[in-house]
C-alpha cells in the first residue's frame, strides 16, 4: 500500500496532465494572466514531486500546444520565457532527484537559446533512472500523427517498411511516447472537458478524469482525488466485466 492508501497495483504507472486554468486563476484575482503561469509552474514542481513519492514511472505535462501560438504575442513570449526559465532554474534539481527529463513535440520553431536548455537537461538527465517527465511543449496530435507518417513514408520509400504488411505496433514506433508505457490516467484542470489536440494515438484506453480545479490551485490532495478516482476504475480493454475479473 502507498500512503495514500491505494495498492501500488491501483497505481497508474503514466499519468498525462492538461495544465488548463492558469488563466482564470489569475484574472478570477484582478492580476494579469501572466501571473496565472507563474503560479502554474508552482503546480508543476509540487506534482512531480509527489508522481516521484508514489511511484509514478511517467509523467506527460502539455505545457504548449501547437495552437497557443496563436495567442496573443506577449503572452506567447512570456510562456517561452518561462520555460527557459524554469530550465535553468530546475534542471539540476532534476537531475539530482534521479528524473529523466524529456520533451515531445517540434521544437524547431522555439528561440535557439530554449533548444539548447532543452538539449542541456536531456542530455543530462537521459541516464537517470527515477521519474520520466515528459514536457509537451509546441505538442499536437495531429502533428505527432503527420511526423510518423512522414518518417514512416521515408522508410517506405527506401525499402525499410513494407506497407502490406505494416502493423499497429510498426506504426506506433513512429509516434511519441512509443518506448513508454501508454498514459493510463488523463487528467485535465480548468473544467473543460476535451483533448485539446494533445496525445491522440497514445490516449485510446486511456481514464479520463477532468476537475474544475484550476491549474495554480492544482495540490496534492487534488492528485491523490484522482489517483482514488482512477482505482476505482475497471479497465475492460474492450472484453467482458466478468472476463477482466477473472483475469484479476
Ligand atoms: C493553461 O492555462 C496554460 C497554457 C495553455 C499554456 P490557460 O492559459 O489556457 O488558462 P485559461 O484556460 O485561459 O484559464
Ligand atoms: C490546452 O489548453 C493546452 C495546454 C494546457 C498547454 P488550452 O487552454 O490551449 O485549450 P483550449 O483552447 O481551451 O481547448
Ligand atoms: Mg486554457
Amino acid at each position: 500500500m502507498t500512503k495514500v492508501g491505494i495498492s501500488a497495483a491501483a497505481l497508474p504507472r503514466h499519468i498525462a496532465i492538461v495544465m488548463d486554468g492558469n488563466g482564470r486563476w489569475a484574472q478570477g484575482r484582478g492580476l494579469p494572466r501572466t501571473a496565472g503561469h507563474r503560479a502554474g509552474a508552482q503546480s508543476v514542481r509540487r506534482v512531480v514531486e509527489a508522481c516521484q513519492e508514489r511511484g509514478i514511472e511517467v509523467l506527460t505535462l502539455f505545457a504548449f500546444s501547437s495552437e497557443n501560438w496563436q495567442r496573443p504575442a506577449s503572452e506567447v513570449r512570456l510562456l517561452l520565457d518561462l520555460f527557459v526559465a524554469a530550465l535553468r532554474k530546475e534542471t539540476d534539481r532534476i537531475h539530482e532527484h534521479n528524473i529523466r527529463l524529456r520533451m515531445i513535440g517540434d521544437r524547431v520553431p522555439f528561440p535557439r537559446k530554449l533548444q539548447n536548455y532543452i538539449r542541456r537537461a536531456e542530455t543530462l538527465t537521459a541516464d537517470n533512472t527515477g521519474l520520466e517527465l515528459v514536457i509537451a511543449a509546441n505538442y499536437g496530435g495531429r502533428w505527432d500523427v503527420l511526423q510518423a507518417v512522414r518518417r514512416l513514408l521515408q522508410d517506405a520509400h527506401a525499402g525499410r517498411v513494407d506497407p502490406a504488411t505494416l502493423s499497429q505496433d510498426d506504426l506506433s514506433h513512429y509516434i511519441s511516447l512509443h518506448d513508454l508505457p501508454e498514459p493510463d490516467l488523463f487528467i485535465r484542470t480548468g473544467g473543460e472537458q476535451r483533448i485539446s489536440n494533445f496525445l491522440l494515438w497514445q490516449l485510446a484506453y486511456t481514464e479520463f478524469y477532468f476537475t474544475d480545479c484550476l491549474w495554480p490551485e492544482f495540490a496534492v490532495p487534488d492528485l491523490d482525488q484522482a489517483l482514488a478516482a482512477y482505482a476505482r476504475r475497471q479497465r475492460r480493454f474492450g472484453r467482458l466485466a466478468e472476463q477482466v475479473e477473472f483475469n484479476a
